[in-house]
């Protein structure tokens, strides 16, 4: 069959695997063809199996895999074969040399742009799906136009705002798709080609495109307004416990007035996930780059504010606990840094989980779809640590359970039968604020939430 468009993308991860699920999907006209240098990655997209946990994610790989959309390691064809390509390869901080622990680690970035120019036998369109600091569309064309073939490259950025948990939904109906271009006759050709491809399921109106310099830092932007509501309520959280304010009450009041809005209030043990910390370090960089020195500071405070948080909530426990968690039992409700995600990269609940380790408490661990990858994180740690499926059997015996991860099931538990088995007195720190809490208190627990005043028996 004869496709009417060839799309590659490099980078077969959280963000490399839904979008072009979800472009194969929406366009069966198009062949789609995703790699990665990792093999067990591709073998696992390939299988019943998927490497990563996404709602709705298998309807659509089972629709389109093997039709319209490959999974492969062969990236030397898959630069020869496609015209269009997305790079959504990882763009983590970078751990050594000038810039680490704050800068984007672009080697994974660059070693791609190489092989683009390496392979390529026809001119491309090369769009930056990753989230890179703003002027790396300049490098990247750099690389690519360094040699003197005829082949030419367009480079345009179209970053991704999909959330994990909702991928699917996010990408069926994005707020908006922004792709930035070169303004010059062949980039704007190339944006539109990209344009195209969108508009085969979202609205015209919610393409937008800008100079490819405001796409680049409109991404990191976005990521550091989110993550900067977050550390703002749970700054407040940290008031309210003072001050007997709830601080769901706050969130509601200051939500409901049209210029704030409601979303992203809700206080929390702290954000987590691979990208809001590292690209608010990233802007951070850039800021000090530029000498801004201020506006760097101003950033700078979110991150934090968060690990604030995190260490709050283990001193609200020590506190709570009679000042030892030694030899203390303490189950984690919750691993991943967020509900319907396996996800456990920067979790609140690695830092947590480390920090009741050096008290010397004793840890189980229960999460529906993060074990595995809790396990991975707490590799090599010392300490008393266990994985525990069933949400029952983890709270057998525990003085305490902390609640790290919004799962819906944690609302739906039976907190009578989990007290009746749990070492007395119990207590419940809820780090998301999902559970019933005057009820628990009712059954026998001492509850701490998170900004809000504690309820005990003492
Ligand atoms: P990821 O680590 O899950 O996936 C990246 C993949 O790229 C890995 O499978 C890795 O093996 C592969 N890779 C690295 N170098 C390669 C190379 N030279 N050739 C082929 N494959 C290579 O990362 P992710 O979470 O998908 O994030 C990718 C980018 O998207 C990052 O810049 C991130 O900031 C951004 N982003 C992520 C999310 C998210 O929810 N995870 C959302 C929006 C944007
Ligand atoms: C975030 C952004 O929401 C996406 O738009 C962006 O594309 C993505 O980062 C990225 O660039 O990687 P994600 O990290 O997957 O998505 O998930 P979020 O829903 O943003 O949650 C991030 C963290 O904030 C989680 O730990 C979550 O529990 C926490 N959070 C969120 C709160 O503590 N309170 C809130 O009110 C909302």
């Amino acid at each position: 069959m004869k496709f009417e468009k060839n799309i590659l993308c490099i980078g077969a991860g959280y963000v490399g695997g839904p979008t072009m699920a979800m472009i194969a999907y929406k366009c069966p006209q198009y062949r789609v063809t995703v790699v990665d240098i990792n093999p067990a990655r591709i073998a696992e997209w390939n299988s019943g199996e998927l490497p990563i946990y996404e709602p709705g994610l298998d309807k659509l790989i089972q629709a389109s895999r093997d039709k319209n959309l490959f999974f492969s390691t062969d990236i030397k064809d898959g630069i020869m074969d496609n015209d269009i390509i997305f790079v959504s390869v990882n763009t983590p901080t970078k751990t050594f040399g000038a810039g680490a622990g704050m800068a984007a680690d672009l080697q994974y970035w660059e070693t791609t742009a190489r092989q683009i120019l390496q392979y390529s036998k026809s001119s491309k369109v090369v769009i930056e799906k990753s989230t890179l600091p703003v002027k790396t569309a300049q490098a990247m064309e750099n690389i690519l136009n360094y040699s003197n073939s005829s082949v030419s490259f367009d480079v345009l950025s179209n970053p991704e705002f999909l959330a994990e948990g909702s991928a699917v939904r996010d990408l069926e109906n994005p707020d908006r798709v922004l792709i930035g271009s070169r303004e010059t006759e062949s980039g704007l050709k190339a944006r539109e080609t990209l344009v195209e491809i969108y508009a085969n399921w979202v609205p015209r109106e919610k393409i937008i495109t800008s100079n490819i310099w405001s796409s680049e830092l409109s991404k990191i932007v976005s990521n550091a307004f989110l993550a900067q509501r977050i550390s703002s309520i749970n700054a407040i959280s940290a008031l309210c416990e003072k001050t007997d304010a709830d601080i769901t009450e706050v969130s509601r009041a200051v939500g409901m007035d049209s210029r704030i809005g409601g979303k992203f209030l809700n206080a929390s043990v702290g954000f987590g996930g691979s990208c809001f910390k590292k690209d608010i370090l990233n802007l951070v960089y850039l800021c000090r780059h530029y000498g801004l020195n201020e506006v760097a500071d101003y950033w700078e405070s979110v991150v934090k504010i968060n690990q604030y948080q995190q260490e709050r909530f283990i001193l609200n426990m020590l506190t709570a606990m009679f000042n030892t968690l030694a030899d203390k039992k303490i189950c984690l409700f919750g691993f991943a840094f967020k509900a319907n995600t396996g996800d456990t990269r920067e979790s609140p609940a690695i830092f947590i989980a480390r920090r009741l380790l050096e008290e010397k408490a004793e840890i189980v661990i229960t999460d529906p779809k993060a074990l595995r990858n809790a396990r991975a994180d707490l590799a090599g740690v010392n300490g008393k640590i266990s994985f525990v499926e069933d949400p029952y059997m983890a709270a057998e015996e525990c003085h305490a359970i902390a609640l790290l991860t919004e799962w819906e099931i944690y609302r739906n538990l039976d907190f009578q039968k989990i007290y009746s088995t749990m070492a007395k007195p119990a207590s419940i720190f809820d780090g998301r604020n999902i559970l019933d809490h005057k009820r628990c208190y009712d059954i026998g627990f001492n509850v701490y939430p998170t900004g809000k005043p504690a309820l005990t028996h003492f």
